[in-house]
Parts: C-alpha cells; structure tokens; sequence
C-alpha cells in the first residue's frame, strides 16, 4: 500500500508485528477489514454486541441483514450450530470438500448466537475463508470474527485494501493489507437446514458442484424484495457512484460505440467492435475484462471502482456470457445496473 498520511484508518501490513496489531484492536472490541480469498471483510468479534453493533454503522447496513460468522476450524463451526442428522451430514460433506475457501454454510443457529449476528433468523452462516492473513488473524483469536464485505453497504465489495478505504476511510480503526483477492466475488451461500438444501447466493462454487459434493438435487432460492431469504440478496446493490448503470446485450453496442459513454466489456467483444467500427472516441473511458469466468469475475469490482472516478458519467455494461459459469457475474451486474 503506498504511503498516504491523510489516511485516518490505520493501514497495517502482513508482518507478524502488524497482524499481532490487528488482533489486539479486535480482542478490545475494535473493527478491522481484513482480506480474504473473495473479498476484503470488515471483522468484529463475534461474540461482541458492541462490536457487532459498530459493524452495522460503520457499513450503515440495515439491521435485518445479518452477518456471516467466520472461524479457522470446521469443529468450532459445528459447535455454533444445532443441526439434524441430515444437515449434520451434509456439513460434513461440504466442510471436508471446500473449506478453507468460498463457500458460506447456513444452518440452524445454536440459542446463545447474538441475535444481532443473524438479524433474529434462526439460522447462523458460517465460512472458513482460505487466505492466509485471515487464517492467521482467526487462529490467534479465542473468538469467531463476523465479517461483511467491507465496504459501505449497496457498494461494490472491494477487492484491495485501497477500495476499502475508498468507502470506510475514518469509520474503521484499521485495514490490513493483503493485496488483491484472488477470486474478487462473494462466496456461494448454501442453506442445509432446508428440507432440499438452497444456495441463497451464487458464487464460484457452482451449484453443479455442491450438487455432486452432496449428491442431492439443489435448488437456487427466489429473492422476494419484501422478505429476501438471504436479505442482502436485494435488488439494488453493488452500485458503483456514477450517473447511471445500464447492463446491454452485444447487439446493442452499435449505438454508444461512438458515443463518450463509459464501457465495460470483455476482450472477445471489444476486438470484434475495434475492428467492425475502429476505436472509440478519445473522451469515452473503456475497461476490457477477460473472456474467462474466474478472470472477469477477479477483477470486476476493481474495474466498477475505476469507474466512479468519473461520478457524473454514464456507464454500460455489456452482458459478458450466458455461458453457466458467468452466472455468478451477472447476478453481480444485473444488481449493479438497470436492464436496457
Ligand atoms: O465472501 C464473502 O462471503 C464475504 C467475505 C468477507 O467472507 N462476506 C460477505 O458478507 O459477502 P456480506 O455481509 O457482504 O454478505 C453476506 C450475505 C448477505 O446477503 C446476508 O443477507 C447473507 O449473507 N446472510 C447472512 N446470514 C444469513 C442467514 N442466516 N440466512 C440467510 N442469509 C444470510
Ligand atoms: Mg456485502
């Protein structure tokens, strides 16, 4: 992270000593964003009401969408949860294949979990993130670390420590850096208390593989806007700051290819358009992501947050695939934009 003194959150870096930095201001109740395979998270101690309460305005996130619980232990895990013989087993199932790493748990919540933590539901979610810092950070603590993408709420979820502080700059006592995210999207959220287990969020866990880790048919829960199964599921979210998002399909280029309207494309479309139409006007503003789920998706929110330097322009995203393993991606954009 470059030095930068006008900065009022602590930036802390992955030396023993920093890390040990972070600890102690989360054992004292302190907030601090820490980074994760999908993306950064704004941790608290779990087990703490103020804590969690400070989560909540820090992000000024609505209290009825509740937090996941983070942990470095499978075990620990099972311990917040009451769960059925067959949820038991289906824990077992996706904890053994995908943890550590972006998968999110939901199941029915043991009684003493802070009603704060899970918005009064009575289920709890639950992750094992796979970066090292964060592992590092969960192990050295005797508590589980909620921990919301930690960005101002409705915004994209940052990606680098620097989009962190581009939202929560002041409201958060530090951030720890750890680089870029390696996946750059949420973590697929499944709910295995369900008599059919529900992926509440798609993520780059596909359905087809938690289907095959279980070998049970899974179903994807509809979001309904007035009691959302999974609440932060709601329409209006990832919205980088500018004028207006609009999501186009590639037919539609034509019309604003010339114009100076913001752009975001993948690299098969970019090319076909350079040279059916030649280059874009020197004023517009173009990003070209990859053709390649796992690429796009990396480095998407870095791309949204590129953007909102220019607040007072419009943006059009293409429709990248309707490929199956896009699908997370547009859930991501259709949230961002307006459909035109
Ligand atoms: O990849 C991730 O999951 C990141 C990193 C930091 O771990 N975290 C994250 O947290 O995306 P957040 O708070 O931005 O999104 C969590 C989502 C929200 O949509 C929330 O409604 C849902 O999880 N959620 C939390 N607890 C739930 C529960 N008990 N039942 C259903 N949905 C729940
Ligand atoms: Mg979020």
């Amino acid at each position: 992270m470059t030095d930068n003194l006008s900065y009022k959150t602590l930036r802390l870096n992955d030396n023993p000593s920093d890390i040990n930095k972070a600890c102690l201001i989360l054992k004292k109740g302190g907030l601090v964003a820490l980074p994760t395979e999908t993306v950064y998270g704004l941790a608290g101690n779990g087990f703490n009401k103020d804590a969690i309460k400070k989560i909540y305005q820090a992000k000024n996130r609505v209290a009825h969408n509740p937090l996941i619980l983070h942990s470095d232990c499978p075990d620990k895990c099972l311990d917040l949860l009451e769960l059925n013989d067959i949820s038991k087993k289906r824990f077992y199932k996706l904890a053994k294949q995908f943890w550590p790493g972006p998968l999110t748990i939901v199941g029915h919540k043991k009684p003493y979990i802070l009603r704060e933590i899970t918005a009064n539901l009575d289920t709890l979610a639950l992750r094992i993130p796979a970066h090292p810092i964060a592992l590092k950070v969960l192990k050295s603590l005797d508590f589980p670390l909620a921990m919301p993408s930690a960005n101002l709420s409705l915004r994209p979820s940052p990606t680098s420590s620097s989009h962190v502080l581009k939202t929560l700059d002041g409201l958060i006592d530090a951030v720890l850096d750890g680089g870029l995210c390696t996946i750059g999207i949420e973590s697929t959220i499944i709910n295995i208390a369900s008599e059919t287990p529900s992926i509440l969020r798609l993520g780059m866990i596909s359905i087809e593989d938690i289907a095959q880790c279980l070998h049970e048919s899974i179903t994807i829960a509809h979001h309904h806007e007035q009691k959302p199964l999974s609440p932060g599921a709601m329409s209006i979210h990832y919205r980088p700051l500018v004028n207006a998002v609009y999501l186009i399909d590639k037919t539609m280029l034509e019309n604003i290819w010339h114009s100076d309207a913001m752009l975001l494309i993948n690299n098969n479309d970019f090319t076909h358009m350079l040279s059916e139409q030649g280059p874009r006007s020197d004023l517009s503003l173009t990003q070209v992501l990859s053709d390649h789920a796992a690429d796009y998706a990396k480095n998407l929110y870095d791309a949204l947050y590129h953007f909102e330097s220019y607040p007072d322009r419009i943006l059009y995203i293409v429709n990248p695939s309707d490929r199956p393993s896009f699908k997370p991606i547009l859930d991501r954009l259709t949230r961002a934009s307006i459909k035109i």
